[in-house]
């Protein structure tokens, strides 16, 4: 089956049932106003005609046809042309025959007889020397024929005339029609074109654009529906493959961990032990603190694998927040100070105490503070706030530091990702994971070279 694309099924049906009322109203209007006209122009000649015959003027063609810009022929009762003001027939129009029949004299007595009782005047249309007249006729004293011919040529070029101006109007609005009614269409399926190619862009696998909104109408309404989708789509895949990495780590990090500690214990230990001789050179001196340093950084990547890999029981207790978060920070005074961090804190007071596991609470705040800090390498301000927000309580933590990239946001939570040299990348992802196992969430705000805000909500 031939496929019409909805523009053509739009606008064709319209576009047709407009071309056949546009021609076929000024012909019917045409019709209908030369009907008028010649019932009017026929009571008018009868009018001449009575007034012609009454007053005996018809004794005076040419005067008659002076006064009333017509023809006049008379014809005797044997159908011989007595007199005419016509000139210049041909020698076939002259034949006294043929202008009988032409003027179809034969029937005009009887007509005229019957036209007693009927009020319709005779007329006739003929042609003469290649002009249309309308002929009226009178029966004269001896059985004559009186016909007066009234040309019709104005009127049929009148008519002319105005049938074809107005089927020139009406190509002209057809077709100004045909292009509106294009454009219209265009502006519809516009849109829907631009859909289709996003469905399909979306059908491939590519998640990461939305469709432009064009219109703000049905259309509209469905690419913001179908935006929203894809966002959810996309999500909804990004958690799934983030889940999946979070497993592998999981299950990689439980078979190596263990492997990798005690050996990295033994060789922190050597090396302790080897910058403790006296016989050691500066040089040597330096490369073991660089040792040292390494391991410790290669047990910071073990301790946050090992994070992921314990075994997910919370141990939930019924108690008060800002202790636990407090405790962190006692913790943190010190090195916040040193890197000329003014903490700011500010404990809701109306909050009550709820079930939490206070260790997993304290490594995801302590986390997130750290990260805080790390973002202010010249100082700064860490706000640390606690508020409750509907049926959670909310844990800020808002620095005045670098920030984070638009492209780097996306990214935060998945394991080790890190911008930092010395990072794992397994922070974040451990403190989502802590919250989602308290069935709480978080949310990082950030501007970059103005500051971070990370909110956590904890259910209560
Ligand atoms: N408060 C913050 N300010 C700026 N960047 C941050 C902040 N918190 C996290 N980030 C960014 O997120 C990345 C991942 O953080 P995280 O998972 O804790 O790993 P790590 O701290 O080991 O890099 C960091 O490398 C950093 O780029
Ligand atoms: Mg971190």
């Amino acid at each position: 089956m031939r496929r019409f694309s909805i523009q053509t099924k739009i606008v064709l049906p319209f576009l047709l049932l407009f071309v056949f009322v546009s021609i076929l109203v000024p012909l019917i209007t045409v019709e209908l106003f030369v009907w008028k006209y010649s019932e009017q122009f026929t009571r008018e000649t009868e009018g001449w005609l009575n007034v012609i015959v009454d007053t005996g003027y018809f004794l005076d063609n040419i005067k008659v046809k002076q006064a009333y810009s017509v023809e006049i022929m008379i014809f005797g009762s044997d159908y011989t042309l007595n007199s005419t003001t016509l000139t210049g027939l041909s020698d076939e129009e002259q034949n006294y025959e043929y202008l009988a029949n032409l003027f179809e004299l034969k029937d005009i007595k009887q007509k005229s007889e019957d036209q007693a009782a009927n009020t319709l005047p005779i007329t006739h249309d003929i042609t003469l020397g290649g002009i249309p007249y309308k002929v009226f006729y009178r029966i004269l004293p001896q059985g004559r024929y009186y016909c007066l011919l009234r040309p019709m040529d104005e009127i049929a070029d009148a008519k002319r005339t105005l049938t074809w101006s107005m089927l020139g109007i009406a190509v002209f609005v057809i077709a100004l029609v045909a292009f509106i009614s294009q454009k219209i269409g265009k502006n519809l399926t516009d849109p829907i074109k631009d859909l289709v190619g996003f469905t399909t862009q979306v059908a491939e696998g590519n998640l990461d654009n939305q469709c432009e909104i064009k219109t703000q109408d049905e259309i509209g309404d469905l690419t913001v529906a179908f935006n929203q989708m894809t966002h959810d789509l996309k999500q909804s895949r990004d958690k799934l493959i983030q889940a999946e990495r979070l497993a592998t780590a999981g299950k990689m990090s439980a078979s190596f961990a263990h492997e990798i500690r005690n050996p990295l214990s033994s060789m922190r230990m050597l090396s302790q032990m080897l910058m403790k001789k006296p016989d050691v050179t500066p040089e040597q001196q330096k490369s073991l603190e660089y040792i040292l340093e390494e391991i410790e950084r290669i047990d910071n990547i073990v301790k946050g694998l090992m994070d992921f890999a314990r075994p997910t029981t919370l141990n939930l207790e019924q108690q008060p927040l800002p202790p636990v978060l407090q405790s962190v920070l006692a913790l943190m005074e010190a090195n916040l100070e040193h890197h000329q961090i003014h903490l700011v804190s500010d404990f809701s007071s109306d909050l009550t105490e709820f079930k939490f596991d206070s260790d997993k609470v304290k490594q995801a705040f302590m986390n997130v503070v750290l990260n805080g800090m790390e973002a202010m390498p010249e100082g700064g301000t860490l706000t640390v706030s606690t508020f409750k927000e509907k049926a959670a309580v909310c844990i800020q933590v808002m620095d005045t530091g670098v920030g984070i990239s638009e492209e780097d946001i996306d990214h935060l939570f998945e394991p080790f990702f890190t911008r930092k040299d010395k990072g794992t990348g397994l922070g974040l992802a451990n403190v989502k994971r802590i919250l989602e196992e308290h069935n709480g969430k978080i949310e990082i705000d950030s501007t970059l070279s103005e500051g971070t805000t990370v909110t956590m909500w904890l259910p209560c």
